[in-house]
């Protein structure tokens, strides 16, 4: 079989609620849960069920919700933590435990005041007991983005001994650039005996605005799992865009790489995240902001009007998005106006457009943007007028 297929593993209810303000209840995290799998994502990490009550009851009835995905929860290289994330998934159709440890010096030296080989027997015991309960074992080695890459190998091998069927190389500090976050996968690839029998998964956090680049150069050089969270939510400034890897590896079909997700519910996913999380988008975030198929300059209008192709990599309704938008300012010429009066139910002349246009200029130089209203009263004005 070709080992094309990404896997996308979903942490908007995990990594993205960590958020401060986008604590969800139970009964929206299972609403989350239900849309999730219906978009098609392959794992969703339902959250952390060692941390509260709270997160155990979601996980819990996540796991006994979600009939297509993998649910998934997370732990520490801790016993308790693995006992009770296993109690909590224990409904699951599939679940799978997520555990690991820190493993750049950073870590080791502040966090646990331990030392190399203390980690990598840490690693290696949590996956062995981990595994007790479900065969699924994810291992994360924390901030291996600054790990050193002969070390975080060591771990790697030792982990896969021990049982793990995916690793999971996070970049937790949105340290690295694409191309040594690339080279970091591939060396793993090229030095980890039993790597082949095993995914490798990218968790980018976007501290430098990488994340998608980063995911993207890990499944160039062999990861074929990414962890990402609708509209990019997370720890700080947040994580990988589900959105984004998505399109992107959609779009550049050479890649020779897909992934399971229904796109066409995109947007309307990233909506409701918004709005149980009350976590807006930026206008200009890729993909699903409210600016993502929108056209103000008088170029790029008459460009699109023509054919779309000119200006829009992506028809937006492969995305969920009904159309693009000609949004109408000063900068706006007259094959856009012509445009979305036709839109509102007038057919313009030559002459009528002429008139009507020198009237749009004067409401466009008022106002940031001139709408449907304003063409209506623009009508009735050039009407009197001709
Ligand atoms: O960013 C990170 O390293 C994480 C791990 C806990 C997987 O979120
Ligand atoms: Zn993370």
């Amino acid at each position: 079989m070709k080992d094309n297929k990404v896997q996308i593993f979903d942490t908007t209810l995990r990594d993205g609620e960590q958020v401060p303000g986008c604590k969800l209840d139970t009964q929206q995290k299972l609403e989350i849960a239900a849309r999730l799998d219906t978009l098609g994502v392959d794992i969703i990490e339902a959250g952390f069920p060692v941390s509260s009550p709270g997160d155990f009851t979601s996980v819990s009835e996540i796991a006994k919700l979600v009939k297509n995905a993998t649910v998934c929860g997370l732990t520490r290289a801790v016993q308790k933590d693995i006992e009770v994330a296993a109690d909590a998934l224990k409904h699951a159709v599939k679940p799978r435990i997520h555990t690991g440890i820190g493993t750049s010096d950073s870590h080791i030296k502040y966090k646990f005041n331990s030392s190399r080989d203390e980690v990598i027997e840490r690693a290696k015991q949590a996956v062995a007991y981990a595994k007790n309960y479900v065969d699924d074992v994810e291992f994360y080695a924390e901030d291996a983005g600054r790990t050193d890459n002969a070390f975080l190998a060591k771990v790697c091998e030792e982990v896969i001994k021990s049982g793990a069927t995916v690793l999971n190389i996070p970049d937790t500090t949105g340290y690295c650039l694409p191309s040594e976050y690339g080279e970091k996968i591939k060396y793993l690839k090229d030095n980890v005996r039993g790597i082949e029998n095993v995914i490798l998964s990218c968790h980018c956090h976007n501290d430098l605005g990488l994340a998608t680049a980063n995911s993207i150069a890990g499944v160039v050089n062999g990861a074929r799992q990414i962890e990402c969270t609708i509209n990019g939510i997370g720890e700080r400034a947040g994580n990988t865009a589900l959105e984004e890897v998505v399109m992107i590896l959609k779009q550049h079909p050479y890649l020779d790489l897909h992934t399971n997700i229904n796109t066409q519910l995109l947007y309307d996913t990233s909506l409701m995240v918004r709005e149980k999380m009350g976590m807006p988008v930026q206008p200009n975030k890729a993909i699903v902001g409210a600016n993502a198929f929108a056209h103000s300059s008088g170029i790029h209008q008459d460009g699109v009007i023509k054919n779309r192709s000119t200006y829009e990599i992506i028809n937006p309704e492969e995305v969920g998005v009904t159309e693009s938008a000609i949004v109408l300012t000063a900068r706006s010429g007259r094959a856009a106006l012509a445009y979305r009066a036709k839109k509102i139910g007038y057919e313009l002349t030559k002459v009528q457009l002429d008139k009507a246009y020198q009237t749009f200029l004067q409401f466009a130089d008022r106002q940031k943007e001139v709408i449907d209203e304003d063409i209506h009263v623009i009508m009735k004005q050039i009407n009197k007028i001709s």
